[in-house]
C-alpha cells in the first residue's frame, strides 16, 4: 500500500512537473531566446548531410573513431595536396594551437604574435611561461609583418600569424605573408591559423599550406567551427611538415568525437552546403556593414564571419544595450578601445541586429 501511494505521488509529482514545464515553455512573459552574434558560430551548419551523418554515427559512439580519423585525414591530405602524414586531426583547432605552443614554445620560449590577434595561442603560452612579443597591427589593422620579423631573436620558438586576423577580419597578401614565411621559418616555425581563410571562395590560392608544400617549417591550421557549422562537434585540424607534425601528434591528448568525425568527413564533400554557407555569411556581413555605413560608425571589411568597427563610445554599453534588444554581441579589444566585434548569424539575426543598432545608436541604454 505505502508503495503504491509513494508510486501515485511520483506519478503526480511527474505529471505535475511536466504540466508546468509545458506551461513555463508557452510563457509569453519569458524573454525570447537571444540571438548569439558573440562567438563566430555559423547557425546555418551542420550541413544536412553532416547531421545525417552524425546521427547515423551515434550507434557506434561506443568506440574509439579511430579508423574513421584516419580516413578523414586521407580526405584532408587529398583536398590540401599533402601527405596524410603531415595532417594532424584535433579536438577543435584550438588543440592544434594548444601542442604548437607546448610542443615548439614549450617553457619559457618567446613567441611572436600581432595584437589584437586571437587570444587563445598568446594566452596559453603564457600560461607555459613563456615570453609573448605583441606587435601591434598596422594603420589598417593587418599584421604589421616587417615588425613581427623584426621582433624575431634567438630566443623565439613560434610565430604566430592568424589570417585572417580575428578581430580585425583583415587578410593578408598570398605573396608577401609567402615572403614572410620562407624569410622566418628557418629562424623559428610559422603558425598561420586559417580558421576563416576557407569563407573564401578562393581559398587554395591564398592558402599558406603552399609553403608547407615547398617545405618550409609553417603549420597551418583549420577548423570545422567556421565554414562548415560544426563548432559544437569539435573538428580541426594542422597541417605542416611531417616531422613537427609528429612532435604535435606525440603531445596531443583528446580522442576525437565519433560522430564529429564522421560528419566532418560529410561536410567536406558537401560542396553544396559549403558554397551555401560562404554566401549567407557574405549577405550577412553586407547587411551589416550597410548599417555602420547608415549610422556613419567606421569598421573593417571583413573576410572573416564577423565584422570589427568602431562604437564611438563605450563598447561595454553598446554589449548591455544590445542584451537589453535580445541580442547577444561585443567582445571589446584593449588596442582599440572604442571597438566592438559583432559575429553573423543567419542573414535575418543580422537584419534583427541593424534595426537593434539603428535603435540603439539613436537612444543608447
Ligand atoms: C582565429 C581562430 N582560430 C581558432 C578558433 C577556434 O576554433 P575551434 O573551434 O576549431 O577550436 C577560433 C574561434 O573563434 C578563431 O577565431
Amino acid at each position: 500500500m505505502s508503495e503504491c501511494l509513494s508510486r501515485r505521488a511520483l506519478l503526480a509529482g511527474a505529471l505535475a512537473g511536466a504540466v508546468a514545464m509545458r506551461t513555463w515553455g508557452k510563457d509569453a512573459s519569458r524573454p525570447p531566446a537571444m540571438r548569439r552574434l558573440i562567438a563566430n558560430e555559423n547557425p546555418y551548419g551542420p550541413s544536412p548531410s553532416a547531421r545525417a551523418a552524425a546521427t547515423r554515427a551515434v550507434k557506434n559512439g561506443w568506440r574509439y573513431a579511430v579508423r574513421e580519423v584516419g580516413a578523414l585525414k586521407a580526405d584532408i591530405a587529398q583536398l590540401e595536396g599533402v601527405e596524410p602524414s603531415q595532417v594532424m586531426v584535433c579536438a577543435g583547432s584550438t588543440e592544434a594551437l594548444r601542442v604548437s605552443a607546448l610542443a615548439l614554445a614549450g617553457q619559457g620560449g618567446r613567441v611572436v604574435a600581432a595584437s589584437p590577434t586571437f587570444f587563445f595561442l598568446p594566452d596559453y603560452a603564457r600560461k607555459l611561461g613563456c615570453e609573448v612579443a605583441e606587435v601591434p597591427l598596422d594603420d589598417a589593422m593587418t599584421h604589421d609583418l616587417d615588425a613581427m620579423a623584426a621582433a624575431v631573436n634567438p630566443a623565439t620558438k613560434l610565430m604566430y600569424v592568424c589570417n585572417p586576423n580575428n578581430p580585425t577580419g583583415t587578410q593578408l597578401d598570398v605573396t608577401r605573408l609567402g615572403e614572410f614565411i620562407a624569410a622566418v621559418s628557418p629562424r623559428a616555425p610559422v603558425l598561420v591559423d586559417e580558421a576563416y581563410l576557407d569563407l573564401n571562395p578562393d581559398w587554395r590560392a591564398l592558402t599558406a599550406v603552399a609553403r608547407v608544400r615547398a617545405g618550409d617549417a609553417v603549420i597551418v591550421t583549420r577548423t570545422f567551427s567556421k565554414l562548415h557549422g560544426m563548432a559544437g562537434l569539435r573538428v580541426g585540424y594542422a597541417v605542416g611538415p611531417a616531422e613537427l607534425i609528429r612532435r604535435l601528434e606525440a603531445l596531443r591528448v583528446s580522442q576525437m568525437s565519433y560522430p564529429g568525425v564522421l560528419a566532418a568527413a560529410a561536410s567536406l564533400a558537401d560542396a553544396e552546403f559549403l558554397d551555401f554557407s560562404r554566401e549567407k555569411i557574405r549577405a550577412g556581413r553586407a547587411v551589416t556593414m550597410a548599417v555602420f555605413d547608415e549610422l556613419g560608425l567606421a569598421y573593417r571589411p571583413s573576410h572573416g564571419n564577423f565584422v570589427f568597427f568602431d562604437t564611438g563610445g563605450s563598447p561595454r554599453a553598446f554589449a548591455a544595450g544590445m542584451r537589453e534588444r535580445g541580442i547577444l554581441t561585443g567582445m571589446p579589444s584593449a588596442a582599440y578601445p572604442s571597438w566592438s566585434r559583432v559575429s553573423m548569424g543567419r542573414v535575418e539575426d543580422m537584419q534583427a541586429f541593424t534595426a537593434a543598432a539603428r535603435d540603439y545608436f539613436r537612444s543608447p541604454g
